[in-house]
């Protein structure tokens, strides 16, 4: 067996069933589910009329590099919605099935194995950094997003040392599960330590749509890039999915796109990984990136539920509207473990502690005592979930 597998951490879902399998939920309370970020609102009817229309496709075999009209069609949307001059579509683009498969493959295709190599991500995050680490035979480095730190990474917590052995840097903004956007200059800051210490950046940016001000939609690493004058995108390779903008999971649809000669590495990565998007996806996949107004109408309903769920938790529980995305980070009044335990016994409302999200680094968890809450249930479900919350609030 290939050794690295026994690093890997039962993932956090696994640790979930583990810490209620004493526990019994309440009788009479319908479950409520907080702790998975599967977006629940409805799959637009176009994409999935497109689908249905190109079922023959599955004919034929797909390529990795996808379709030149998918390829087009997200260069399309990346240059309108971060105002870039130009993206190749041959070289700068690639189709994935969903960020989760892509971020996971893009370590085993950069990473140079070895004692000194280092794969750093913020700290709680999205746990395929760290699978992906590990199996790529690097060391994952941990950087913590605090209160303090604006629930971004601290990088001047970085040494000199560890930024030279920095192979690949994980970023995701909007963050999960904080929520925090990096800013331009932010970034920026980063590009620039990625070329002094010749590192790859992997921006997730998969809730990027997701945000709540339609006049400041959050920056992108390509869109620094090009501010800096790069159009080259030097180092720099953003993720981005279907998934959360267009309510599609199931769908497995995503791209990458930055710097083209990682990209023809990551490419002929692919081509032997054999994970080509099927045609009717594709086909389906390019009416959702051609289509706002359903990307609009999604947002939307998140504005409406944050702003319903928030008022339920208003001087019950320590909790601020995140910058984007569709999670709440709050502060547990007990520990983040039993403040789960006493929500799924008391109320049957399932929420995630978020010592499962993080490691310990220089000390601390910063997942303790904070758990997330995704609000992708119904409005009306979030809001019953939110009231159940309080009520239990009150009695701990
Ligand atoms: C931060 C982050 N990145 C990536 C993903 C994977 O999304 P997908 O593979 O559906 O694009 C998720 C899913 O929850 C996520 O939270």
């Amino acid at each position: 067996m290939n050794p690295y597998l026994q690093r890997l951490e039962p993932y956090p879902f696994a640790k979930l069933q583990q810490l209620f399998s004493d526990l019994t939920p309440a009788v009479g309370k319908a479950p409520i589910t907080l702790s998975i970020g599967e977006p629940q609102h409805a799959s637009p009817a176009f994409v999935l009329q497109t689908i249905s229309d190109n079922l023959q496709r599955l004919a034929n075999y797909p390529t990795s590099a996808g379709l030149p009209e998918l390829r087009l069609a997200i260069a399309a949307w990346l240059q309108r919605r971060y105002a870039l001059p130009a993206v190749d579509p041959d070289t700068q683009i690639l189709p994935v099935n969903g960020t989760r498969e892509a971020l996971f493959a893009f370590a085993q295709a950069v990473v140079s194995p070895g004692l000194g190599a280092l794969v750093m991500s913020p700290n709680p995050f999205y746990q395929i950094y760290e699978g992906a680490a590990l199996l790529a035979g690097a060391r994952p480095h941990f950087i913590n997003c605090t209160a303090e730190s604006g629930f971004l990474p601290d990088f001047s917590s970085v040494t000199e040392q560890q930024w030279q052995q920095c192979q690949l840097l994980y970023l995701c903004s909007p963050g999960n599960p904080t929520g925090a956007v990096m800013t331009l200059h932010q970034l920026q800051d980063i590009i620039r330590l990625s070329r002094e210490y010749d590192f790859v950046i992997a921006s997730d940016e998969c809730y990027s749509e997701i945000y709540f001000d339609e006049k400041s939609p959050p920056p992108g690493l390509l869109e620094a890039c090009a501010d800096m004058g790069d159009g080259n995108f030097r180092n720099c390779v953003v993720f981005h999915s279907l998934s959360k903008r267009s309510n599609l999971p199931g769908l497995r649809s995503g791209f990458v796109a930055g710097d083209a000669e990682i990209l023809r590495a990551f490419l002929q990565y692919r081509t032997y990984h054999g994970c080509a998007m099927p045609l009717h996806h594709q086909l389906g996949s390019i009416a959702a990136w051609n289509d706002e107004e359903h990307v609009k109408a999604n947002r939307q309903q998140y504005r409406d539920k944050f702003a319903a769920v928030l008022a339920q938790f208003h001087g019950h529980l320590s909790v601020a509207m995140p910058d984007a995305g569709f999670y709440l980070w709050p502060q547990t009044p007990v520990s983040d473990i039993e403040f789960a335990r006493q929500l799924y016994a008391g109320e049957n409302v399932t929420v995630l502690p978020g010592r499962f999200l993080a490691r310990e680094s220089g000390g601390i968890n910063p997942g303790e005592n904070r758990v997330r809450m995704a609000l992708v249930a119904s409005a009306e479900h979030c809001v019953e979930a939110a009231q159940r919350i309080v009520h239990r609030l009150g009695k701990l």
